[in-house]
């Protein structure tokens, strides 16, 4: 009788031992694993596995067939949740059924998730920037640096490296516009170029063709949603013989895209970027869904992080000030 109640415990207590031996995985889903933010963020969220002593799975999800078979993988590993930046927003919808359905812990980062009708999923935690206040200071930079160099307003063109069906993209793009044309910029000399995807190289596809049919225009500024939006611009310019001097990009983000500019033995076109942080981005959204998954702590609906303009000059300080 006793053996057996010994043995009947031990069974019992067998499902609770065998998930306690296992380490925890919450997964950190990326739309183009490639981009240095992304490396970054996952960078920070294997510092942050490290710290709690949970296992992450990084899977590059390029594409909506991908996204749902990285959340049934991820299942399969009986993960307990993960972070995703989704290759495209509307995916919004069926990535929460399948989290749901899986009981796995949901939380965006960088771009919200949106329902069918165009509106942010209020129960998936989302951590991310305020895309039309940090493309103001993109916009208020360009105006500063457009003044230091003494050019004229009405001469400039308004390079807009357009990505408007992310709503994030847009945002950023349109707070930049808008600053600029708050500070005295007409608004016809704003030139939409719409990117095909967010690298470079689209950008620079992009770029090429608003130039040419913008020839009017001898001195540029641009921007875009990301750093290699600006950065794609910046070397179609080159390539039509507008140069330093005659160009003015700032972009967005502060990774590897940017630094590899400002280590270039002269100044390109490239003067700036509003540098985010890939590391609140990757430590801090996966150790919350990590804690949301194991103590029940779930994560503020939306949190969103601030940015600083990042120079050649300047670099070196704002990097340390931002922890990176
Ligand atoms: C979007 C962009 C990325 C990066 C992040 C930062 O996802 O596509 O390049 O700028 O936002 O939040």
């Amino acid at each position: 009788m006793q053996r057996r109640t010994i043995l009947s415990l031990a069974l019992a207590a067998a499902p609770f031992a065998a998930r306690a031996a296992g380490p925890v995985k919450v997964g950190f889903l990326v739309k183009q694993a490639e981009e240095p933010w992304f490396q970054d963020e996952w960078r920070f969220a294997e510092a942050a596995a490290k710290d709690k002593g949970f296992t992450l799975v990084k899977i590059g999800v390029p594409n909506g067939e991908k996204t749902m078979a990285a959340i049934d993988n991820l299942a399969a590993q009986k993960a307990v949740g993960f972070v995703i930046c989704a290759p495209d927003v509307k995916l919004g919808v069926a990535i929460n059924r399948a989290a749901k359905r899986h009981k796995l812990k949901v939380m965006s980062v960088d771009d919200q998730l949106v329902d069918g009708a165009g509106k942010p999923i209020a129960d998936i935690p989302h951590m991310g920037i305020s895309g039309y206040e940090i493309g103001k200071q993109v916009g208020q930079g360009l105006l500063a640096e457009i003044k230091a160099r003494g050019w004229k307003l009405d001469e400039v063109g308004v390079l807009r490296v357009a990505y408007d069906q992310l709503p994030t993209g847009r945002d950023r793009t349109m707070g930049a516009a808008d600053a600029l044309k708050a500070g005295g910029v007409p608004a016809g000399n704003v030139i939409d170029a719409p990117q095909a995807k967010t690298d470079t190289e689209s950008a620079f596809n992009a770029a090429n063709i608003a130039f040419t049919k913008n020839a009017k225009f001898k001195k540029w500024v641009a921007f875009g949603l990301n750093d290699e939006a600006a950065l794609g611009a910046v070397r179609a310019g080159e390539g039509r013989g507008i140069k330093q001097d005659a160009m003015l990009a700032i972009g967005i983000g502060g990774s590897q895209t940017a630094l590899n500019e400002f280590t270039k033995p002269t100044p390109t076109g490239f003067f700036g970027t509003v540098l985010i942080s890939p590391k609140r981005h990757g430590y801090e959204t996966a150790a919350m869904v990590f804690e949301w998954a194991t103590q029940g702590k779930a994560p503020p609906p939306v949190t969103l992080t601030s940015g600083i303009l990042m120079t050649r000059a300047n670099q070196a300080e704002i990097r340390k000030q931002m922890g990176l």
